[in-house]
């Protein structure tokens, strides 16, 4: 059973999944990021409803990136447009986990999801949005 940890604000939850057990109601491609945090209860921002048009998805890996889906051309392009976009970045509806993997939401992702929709930019981007000035 695969274990998934989603570490969203410095706190990790962590949930198991069995594969082909998740009871897929179109949240992202099957048994991903998207797929296990809306069936497990996690709460995990998905604009588009996982049709890989936005980004409000991203996750940052942690660790396990082998245990994941190779990225596809649809995903890296939605990807390059993402803010805070990393090495280790995956856009949660697309990677698809076939092992233990432990992602992390990036700044701008929790402040959305915190304050119920609309981009609020993380305190470090703020400072450096300053110093921009
Ligand atoms: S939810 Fe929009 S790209 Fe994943």
């Amino acid at each position: 059973m695969p274990k998934v940890t989603f570490i969203i604000d410095g706190e990790p939850t962590t949930v198991e999944f069995e594969h082909g057990k998740l009871e897929y109601s179109h949240h992202g491609k099957p048994e991903s990021f998207l797929d296990v945090a809306m069936s497990l209860g996690v709460s995990l921002e998905h604009a588009c409803g996982g049709s890989c048009a936005c980004t409000t998805c991203h996750v940052i890996i942690r660790e396990g990136a082998q245990n994941l889906s190779e990225m596809e051309d649809d995903e890296a392009d939605r990807l390059d447009t993402a803010w805070d976009l990393t090495p280790h970045s995956r856009l949660g509806c697309q990677a698809v986990i076939k092992g233990d993997v432990v992602c992390e939401l990036p700044m701008y992702t929790r402040n959305y999801v915190q304050e119920g929709g609309g981009i609020q930019l993380g305190k470090s981007d703020r400072k450096k949005a300053e110093v921009a000035r």
